[in-house]
């Protein structure tokens, strides 16, 4: 008895509905992107003349809106042309050509996919998509194991514009020069927001997910100053969130800034616990890759040796592949250079929101 007492009721919660804070929601407003909706725009707005496309890579580090801005954009295509055909397709899901033609046919609503191979399906599409003009995002293109699919598109398709999506601007430098010439595409960075600009996002959302006046300004003000220091507004959304979890479990109607200091401190404990976790030698593993994020996974094994790392080779692997299906780092196939296929790895910060 009495223990549900002191809880809120639902008519009572402070959230009004925390789809806004789901990190793929589509936010009805975009702000501070103009300058970079234009450039995208832009490369494709030769297909409304039917000519042919500009290609685009885009860069910048996580949560910056990279993807927002270009599903923005395609939604815009969508609803306003019939002319270009708009294809998202997220390789860190789909990170095969097979996988990739067939989330196309998906797309394009050819529903005979069975038993036939990945080059079937990649005419199939062709054919269909030479009908009209196709804006392709290839977003996390960093995922992808197998280029086979851009070069049939950048050969046969004739009306497109490529806009391939990464978190790592080294990827550019390694990409097959047989598909970098023939996509010649210009490059656009992400940067950083500052303060004002966390402030318009997170407030447009906090509008949708919070019932009005349950932030105290400063508690508001504390999401803003840790988000703007991390840079990253997908962390701001998690922040938001468990404050409001965190004020709702002390049946307060108002988030304040001790909420918030609890949830910030709830995160910090709960990565590193996680961390902890590890067994001594995956641990030293990552603290190799810490210190050498970004390097390939042969220099990376050299290092661990020089440290006095006693695994060979094969183990090493097996535990790189622990540590990356438990999200510590993550990994990217690259193909060309000297030494032909080898994987580069990134040490990933983690936080709650990864587990
Ligand atoms: N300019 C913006 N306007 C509105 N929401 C944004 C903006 N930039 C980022 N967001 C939101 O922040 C989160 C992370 O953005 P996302 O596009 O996924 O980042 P990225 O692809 O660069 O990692 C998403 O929930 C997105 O809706
Ligand atoms: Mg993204």
């Amino acid at each position: 008895m009495g223990m549900f007492k002191d809880m809120l009721k639902s008519n009572e919660s402070i959230f009004r509905d925390s789809i806004p804070l789901d990190y793929d929601y589509q936010p009805k407003r975009i702000t501070s992107r103009e300058k970079e909706q234009q450039q995208i725009v832009f490369s494709i707005k030769p297909l409304l003349q039917k000519r042919n496309g500009r290609n685009l890579i885009i860069t910048g580090k996580p949560g910056l809106g990279k993807t927002v801005v270009c599903r923005h954009i395609l939604s815009d295509i969508e609803d306003e042309t019939d002319e270009i055909i708009p294809i998202y397709i997220n390789c860190w899901k789909k990170n095969t050509s097979y996988k990739i033609a067939n989330e196309i046919c998906n797309l394009i609503g050819y529903k005979f996919t069975q038993n036939k191979r990945t080059d079937e399906l990649l005419n199939v599409i062709i054919k269909e998509l030479n009908k009209e003009s196709v804006v392709f995002v290839f977003d996390e293109i960093d995922k992808v194991e197998d280029f086979d699919f851009m070069y049939s598109f950048l050969e046969e398709i004739y009306r497109k514009t490529f806009i391939l999506i990464t978190n790592y601007k080294e990827w550019i430098i390694n990409l097959d020069e047989r598909i970098k010439s023939r996509l010649t595409p210009e490059t656009m960075e992400f940067t950083q927001y500052n303060a004002s600009q966390i402030k318009d996002i997170l407030s447009e959302r906090k509008k949708y997910a919070f019932v009005e006046g349950v932030w105290d300004e400063n508690a508001f003000d504390k999401i803003i100053e840790e988000t703007t220091e991390l840079g990253d507004v997908r962390k701001g959304l998690f922040f938001m969130r468990e404050s409001g979890n965190t004020a709702e479990d002390k049946s307060s109607k108002n988030i304040t800034t001790e909420h918030v200091e609890e949830a910030l401190k709830k995160i910090q404990e709960f990565s590193v616990a996680n961390k902890e976790e590890l067994d001594p030698e995956n641990k030293f593993i990552l603290d190799v890759i810490k210190d050498n994020s970004g390097k390939k996974i042969g220099e990376l094994f050299k290092t661990y040796e020089e440290k006095g790392g006693k695994g060979n080779y094969k183990a090493f692997q097996r535990r790189i592949k622990k540590l990356e299906d438990n999200k510590f780092i993550t990994t990217e196939k690259i193909s060309g250079g000297a030494e032909g296929k080898t994987t580069i790895i990134n040490f990933q910060q983690k936080t709650l929101s990864d587990f």
